[in-house]
């Protein structure tokens, strides 16, 4: 029996990414079936709303979703939609692997790590407020069933992908209750886990690390606004967010999307890079037990990737995005 997915297309270069994946997808596999609904600026657009419930019931019935980017307006009183699904369906747990790719020029070569990112908490709460006409006040929330949650999730995660060592980064010094509160339950965590090496670094110190010493990391857990932080940084090293895939995972369901944006500024030109989404679609395979269309989806990806002559103009190529999508179908067929 197919499987039933809730596919997002989203707003700008979602739309064009989205549908390169798709079709790359139903090359690999029969056993899907997509149901499309729409989020975001599109769904504003179209019926006043940015997430119209029936989008909220695709996902509620099928639990998968695959979502492209959606604009979030600043400032005007909206809420980003993506935060909005997160805690809607508490999808607690935010996965985003960082791996370099032959034949992508970037700063690294070799590197393989994961960042963990605690989804639903801390500043992305949303609870802000002005004190007084002149001041703003956002409440970092972190409770410690999150952090322990998101810690044990690290930690497993390390055991399934046979990983070694999980460090924890916060800014504890100074936030000494919050920060102090992540920090205090991973290491309590890291206690049941004792065949895993655990460390913490603060933040600061770690977005320097990262750029100057990425291999010493494995497993990088961190609360919620850190997480989203260092996993850009991290994407820069092995050659941008167009490579960078993720996973937002929850008790009762799960969403699978590239970690960049809409990038209004390229969208609707046919030159964004659709292998973070082609990426995201590979994560949501194997999640569902899909893997042998995984990896030759895989396959085919790293067989593109490796030849410069067939790089979309993020990554110093020509190719266009259906040309590059093209590409891989040719090697899956
Ligand atoms: P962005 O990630 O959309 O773009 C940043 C830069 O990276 C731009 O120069 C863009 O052209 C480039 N870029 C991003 N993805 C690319 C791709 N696949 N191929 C080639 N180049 C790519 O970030 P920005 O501009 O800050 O945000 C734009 C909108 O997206 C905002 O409304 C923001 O709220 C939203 N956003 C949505 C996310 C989501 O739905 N998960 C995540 C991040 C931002």
């Amino acid at each position: 029996m197919k499987k039933k997915i809730t596919l997002i297309p989203g707003d700008g270069i979602g739309l064009e990414i989205m549908s390169a994946t798709v079709e790359i997808i139903n090359t690999a596999t029969n056993n899907i079936e997509w149901e499309e609904v729409i989020a975001g600026n599109t769904a504003f657009e179209k019926f006043g709303n940015l997430l119209p419930e029936h989008t909220i019931r695709s996902i509620k019935r099928n639990k998968i979703a695959l979502k492209g980017p959606i604009t979030t307006p600043v400032g005007g009183g909206f809420r980003s939609i993506n935060v909005t699904l997160r805690q809607m369906f508490n999808l607690h747990s935010n996965l985003r692997p960082i791996k370099s790719f032959e034949g992508i020029e970037s700063l690294y070569k070799d590197l393989d790590m994961v960042i963990v990112r605690e989804n639903s908490e801390d500043l992305y709460k949303g609870i802000e407020h002005m004190s007084t006409p002149d001041t703003a006040e956002s409440i970092k929330v972190i409770p410690r069933e999150a952090s322990e949650r998101i810690a044990d999730f690290a930690f497993k995660l390390a055991i399934k992908e046979k990983r070694t060592k999980v460090t924890a980064s916060h800014k504890a010094n100074i936030m000494k209750l919050s920060d102090g509160l992540f920090l205090k339950s991973c290491q309590k965590i890291s206690e049941n886990y004792s065949q895993i090496k655990f460390d913490d670094v603060i933040v600061d110190a770690m977005a320097m690390k990262l750029v100057m010493n990425p291999h010493n990391f494995d497993i990088i857990v961190a609360p919620n606004l850190y997480g989203d932080i260092l996993s850009d940084l991290a994407a820069g090293l092995v050659g941008g967010l167009g490579l960078a895939p993720s996973a937002n995972i929850g008790d009762d369901a799960a969403i699978f999307e590239p970690v960049h944006g809409s990038a209004p500024d390229i969208a609707g030109q046919n030159i964004a890079n659709p292998t973070a989404a082609i990426l995201s679609g590979i994560m949501m395979l194997k999640y569902i037990g899909e893997d042998e269309a995984a990896s030759k989806i895989d396959m085919a990806l790293k067989e593109v990737l490796i030849d410069k002559n067939l790089h979309t103009k993020d990554i110093g190529g020509k190719l266009y995005t259906d040309e590059f999508k093209d590409e891989i179908i040719k090697r899956l067929n």
